[in-house]
């Protein structure tokens, strides 16, 4: 089976996280997000995915190069010079699907399971099936309204207050079967949601709503990537495999100082290591190769790869990009360090 991952969106939300990297590639627990959505794939049984890139192409390319056999399966690439947006990115990688195939985006953190999604969509016969679920605010989202026999009769993308009733919203996962991508323009910038499925709907096209009940949880924004990392810490998530413990995950060859305290849920990365009377946890993640300095404290955070955190250094509900060297004494709370630089950001305590 094979599936279509968008990710050549400018994540503009998300900055200054994705600054030097597109959204899709942003860790989580360590390893970019793209990675652990295409491992969960595999393990519904996709072979083959095709990646939909814009925005820090290269990046991405550079990244999954010679990646492809570890994890089992085989990756194409399709790039636009300019955003086709999420329909006309789509249209664009046609020639790669000749039978029912899956679409992602890429900014998804969700427990939502592949194989009972697609055998839904075979079972309703459907010719799109939208995977959805319950939320409270849906002002964010695209609104799926639908009969009583599961069908889809409306989609409203962003609805202004008072234009949808319905509580379900589109979360960002499809089937497909490759006869609707005769109704996308090719070479056009077209969105799926806003166009292609209320033009789908008008002409009779099946379409099937998969309600799902699981963790879920978009990462565009800052506030959202760093409760990510709670949730999964918490065991609210399956999404990261293998995490069974909620208590302290540690990568290969750590070195926590016998005067240093890590208090669970944490995790810390390969090859990190934890300086004397140094504090991590609780709710904290770090990446590889980082330092964490003597008698620092490092609480709620989540910090990338191949950072310092000098000594008598505070960091409490941050997020730290890769690189970074952070002061001795240096304190940051509820904000981003990236570049060596205070971001303007405040962080939901
Ligand atoms: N290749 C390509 N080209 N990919 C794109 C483009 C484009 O021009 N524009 C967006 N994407 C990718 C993004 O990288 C992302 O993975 C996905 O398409 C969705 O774009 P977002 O920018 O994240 O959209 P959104 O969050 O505002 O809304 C979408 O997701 C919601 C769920 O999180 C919509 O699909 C909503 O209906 C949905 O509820
Ligand atoms: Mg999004």
């Amino acid at each position: 089976m094979k599936a279509l991952l968008l990710a050549g969106g400018l994540g503009t939300r998300l900055r200054p996280l994705t600054d030097d990297l597109p959204k899709p590639m942003v860790p989580i627990m360590g390893k970019p997000l793209l990675e652990r959505i295409i491992l969960n794939l595999k393990k519904s049984g996709v072979d083959e995915v095709v990646i939909s890139t814009h925005y820090k192409s290269d990046y991405i390319e550079n990244y999954f190069k010679g990646k492809s056999k570890e994890l089992g399966v085989k990756i194409h690439y399709v790039t636009e010079e300019t955003p086709l947006g999420t329909g006309g990115a789509i249209k664009n990688a046609e020639k790669f699907f000749d039978d029912t195939f899956l679409i992602l985006n890429s900014d998804i953190v969700s427990d939502i399971d592949y194989a009972d999604l697609v055998k839904y969509h075979k079972r309703r016969r459907a010719q799109v099936t939208i995977a959805s679920i319950e939320v409270r605010d849906t002002s964010q989202y695209g609104v799926i309204e639908f009969d009583s026999k599961g069908f889809i009769t409306a989609f409203k993308e962003k609805p202004k207050p008072g234009e949808s009733n319905s509580k379900y919203i589109n979360a960002g996962v499809y089937v497909f079967e490759p006869e609707v991508l005769k109704e996308i323009p090719a070479n056009t910038q077209v969105s799926v949601e806003r166009e292609t499925y209320p033009l789908l709907l008008s002409k009779g096209y099946k379409m099937a709503i998969y309600k799902f009940t699981g963790y879920w949880m978009d990462i565009g924004t800052v506030d959202k990537y760093k409760k990510v990392h709670e949730d999964i810490l918490k065991g609210k998530s399956r999404f990261v495999a293998g995490l069974s413990t909620r208590g302290i995950i540690l990568g290969e060859n750590v070195k926590i100082h016998p005067t240093a305290s890590v208090i669970g849920p944490a995790y810390i990365g390969d090859n990190t290591e934890v300086d004397a009377y140094a504090t991590v946890g609780p709710y904290t993640v770090i990446g590889s190769n980082c330092r964490i300095g003597q008698e620092s404290k490092v609480s709620n955070s989540v910090l990338w790869d191949n950072i310092k955190v000098r000594r008598f250094a505070r960091l409490e509900n941050s997020v730290v990009t890769s690189e970074c060297v952070v002061e001795v004494n240096m304190e940051i709370k509820n904000t981003v360090f990236t570049a060596n630089k205070l971001a303007d950001i405040t962080l939901t305590p």
